[in-house]
């Protein structure tokens, strides 16, 4: 039963080797169902039925206001997000939902990462961080972004899962995610031998934004981040400038307006164990 369940939650192996390398400025039409789906067939060797579900999404993101400029639309349409959900919900991939991966956590909804990505705008070659590797699937499409990209997730065997999947579609020939920095951690302290970062991203909800996060920001940095109680998080786009006389100041705004969204907790590590959470 345990072998089974095992299986179950595992993510599916990728089907088809990619044909072209990757190049940063290869991209696929982004007007038209068809010949998006011929394109990436030909440079991707992905399944047309899954880019076709991709390209609906896509459309509901742009419709939604959650994706506004080309370098991120590039980046979500180059992600296969079917590659990081579990065999049981392959076929609901681009639903609208965030989903469950196993181990209580979830890979969150194709809306709340492109809104999200697309408020920090990661430029090539800056330094991203994320606290929440989960599936795989957020470090994957910033990886079309930025080639520094870092991430920490506080579950080891979803972890070391997350890892087999990249090396599984690194060795198929998606090289972007070779890029992509990870560590067993608790990320509520950041990473700061790779600080100071351009951009952080925190994909588990916490009452308040992280101080050591905050200080690992580099000033005019953009961090976004679920604050508020478990279940009730408003997503907040935090900027960081540094005034003339060297002081910080902090500017908070709320991505969705007012809406709440909810993600799961920012969970904390004590003596090598996760207990509790970094909520006060
Ligand atoms: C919404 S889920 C995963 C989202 C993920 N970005 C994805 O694309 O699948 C949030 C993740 O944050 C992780 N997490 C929670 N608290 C953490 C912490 N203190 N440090 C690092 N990761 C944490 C959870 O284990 C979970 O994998």
């Amino acid at each position: 039963m345990a072998a089974a369940l095992a299986w179950l939650s595992r993510p599916t192996p990728s089907s088809a080797a990619v044909p072209v390398p990757y190049d940063w400025n290869a991209t696929p039409p982004m007007d038209d169902r068809a010949k998006f789906v011929d394109w990436m067939v030909a440079n991707r060797g992905e399944d047309p039925d899954f880019l076709g579900q991709r390209y609906d999404r896509f459309l509901q993101l742009i419709a939604h206001n959650d994706l506004w400029n080309d370098r991120n639309k590039r980046a979500y349409l180059m992600t296969p997000r079917e590659e990081f959900v579990t065999a049981p919900n392959l076929s609901r991939a681009y639903q609208v939902h965030f989903l469950d991966i196993g181990f209580g956590v979830t890979i969150t909804g194709p809306h709340s990462v492109a809104r999200m990505t697309n408020t920090i705008d990661p430029q090539k070659g800056e330094r991203v961080l994320e606290i929440g590797t989960g599936s795989g699937y957020q470090s994957a499409y910033l990886s079309n972004l930025t080639d520094q990209v870092f991430s920490i997730e506080i579950v080891k065997p979803l972890f070391e899962r997350t890892g087999g999947v990249y090396e599984a579609l690194i060795a198929k020939g998606y090289t972007e995610y070779s890029a992509i920095q990870r560590k067993n951690d608790d990320g509520y302290y950041g990473w700061p031998e790779h600080a100071p970062f351009d951009k952080i991203i925190v994909t588990c909800g916490i009452d308040h934004v992280p101080p050591p996060l905050l200080e690992q920001l580099k000033p005019d940095g953009v961090m976004v981040i679920p604050v508020g109680p478990p279940g009730a998080q408003h997503v907040l786009k935090v900027v960081k400038t540094q005034g003339a006389d060297g002081k910080f100041s902090v500017a908070r705004s709320d991505i969705y307006h007012g809406a709440i969204v909810n993600f799961v907790p920012f969970t904390k590590l004590q003596d090598g164990k996760i207990s509790g959470t970094h909520s006060n």
